[in-house]
């Protein structure tokens, strides 16, 4: 192991309360481990980090996050394999696009040490926690919010990164149906759409509480322009499957660059499957599904890993996807959990061991 440089104070849970949680039935997101990372940044730098236990924090009204909402995250798993050994994927990854995210929001970037470290130093504290069942593992959310007061509508000069672990078993249970979105935008040219800003995502409910009304699960996003174009679905970058070619649209300032997505056209390519990084308009997916020549589509991320889309609503009509066997929506799932959970060779330098 590589000497830490960081001095990381340590005040353990007085009770763990892992007693309490059933390993067998574990939602998303829902339940929290013993410890969190803590660290401040004030007068310009950031502090050391410390680990404290998990429970509420202090801030002041003023607070500026509760205004101006400058507010970050990631979304990351650790996963343990049948020998107990902990991995993460593509982590130095999410320390980059935080800090991209964090330049975006006008908030200070972290040091890799500081996010890398503090990261190992908790799950290693917390490794009880891990889930060793299929299908589960800790999901990692590392978050900054500016914690500096006023009510001038200026960037904080205080700001606090944390980061918290909560063993999850599955983001959706089964396949998605999902409506295209006519009317609302999750993005536009120029704005924060490729930041993992809260706002980003508070910006998708309302219209997702209208595609849940209808009866779909998620929001496929179309361009704010023309709402023509194929952006994202919910949380997750969309992959669509026309004929034998695997289509995604490009990244820009509107869509998230997505460790998923870029993972899934490398396992592409080293499968000889053809894919196309380009602009998938709405009218070619319709025309695909009435021809017959659309086979799949899927979203992809860190929380849902690779979820097959079972169906699309789009002006009042539904078109479903046949399910299929040996998709490519399975094949990327199995490639990419084989390379998670230790259980396959890592041909692509992914995985990274946390004892490492
Ligand atoms: N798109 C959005 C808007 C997201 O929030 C996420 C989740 O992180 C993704 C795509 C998928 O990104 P990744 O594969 O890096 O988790
Ligand atoms: C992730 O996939 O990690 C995300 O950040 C999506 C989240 C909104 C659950």
């Amino acid at each position: 192991m590589k000497p830490s440089t960081l001095d990381i104070k340590i005040e353990k849970a007085k009770n763990s309360k892992i007693s309490q949680v059933d390993f067998n039935n574990l939602a998303f997101g829902s339940i929290f481990s013993d410890h969190m990372l803590v660290c401040d940044y004030k007068n310009g730098a950031w502090e050391s980090p410390k680990i404290v236990p998990y429970g509420p924090i202090t801030l002041q009204p003023s607070a500026k996050i509760f205004h101006y909402g400058q507010s970050i995250f990631e979304g990351m798993k650790a996963y343990k394999d049948v020998d107990g050994a902990m991995w993460l994927f593509r982590p130095i990854d999410n320390h980059k696009r935080f800090n991209i995210s964090a330049s975006r929001m006008a908030m200070p970037e972290i040091p890799e040490s500081h996010f890398m470290e503090g990261l190992k130093a908790l799950l290693k504290l917390d490794e009880k926690w891990i889930p060793e069942i299929d299908g589960s593992a800790m999901y990692i959310r590392p978050f900054m919010f500016a914690s500096g007061e006023g009510f001038h509508a200026s960037p904080a000069d205080e700001y606090k990164f944390i980061i918290a672990l909560a063993p999850s078993g599955a983001y959706f249970s089964g396949s998605v149906k999902v409506l295209i979105e006519e009317k609302y935008s999750r993005s536009a040219n120029g704005g924060v759409g490729y930041a993992k800003t809260g706002g980003n995502y508070a910006g998708q409910f309302h219209p997702t509480q209208l595609a849940k009304l209808k009866g779909y699960q998620q929001v496929v996003w179309t361009d704010d322009h023309t709402h023509e174009n194929i952006e994202e679905a919910g949380a997750m970058n969309i992959f669509v499957r026309i004929g034998d070619t695997l289509i995604t649209g490009p990244t820009s300032d509107r869509i998230l660059d997505g460790i998923t997505r870029k993972s899934i056209l490398q396992i592409a390519e080293a499968n000889a499957i053809k894919t196309e990084v380009r602009t998938l308009t709405v009218t070619e997916i319709v025309e695909a599904a009435k021809n017959g020549t659309l086979k799949e589509m899927f979203g992809a991320g860190t929380a849902a890993v690779v979820s097959p889309i079972s169906a699309f609503g789009y002006k009042g009509e539904d078109y479903d996807l046949p399910e299929i066997e040996n998709g490519y929506a399975d094949l990327m799932k199995k490639t990419i959990t084989d390379i998670q959970y230790n259980r396959a060779a890592d041909n692509y330098g992914w995985r990274y061991g946390i004892d490492i």
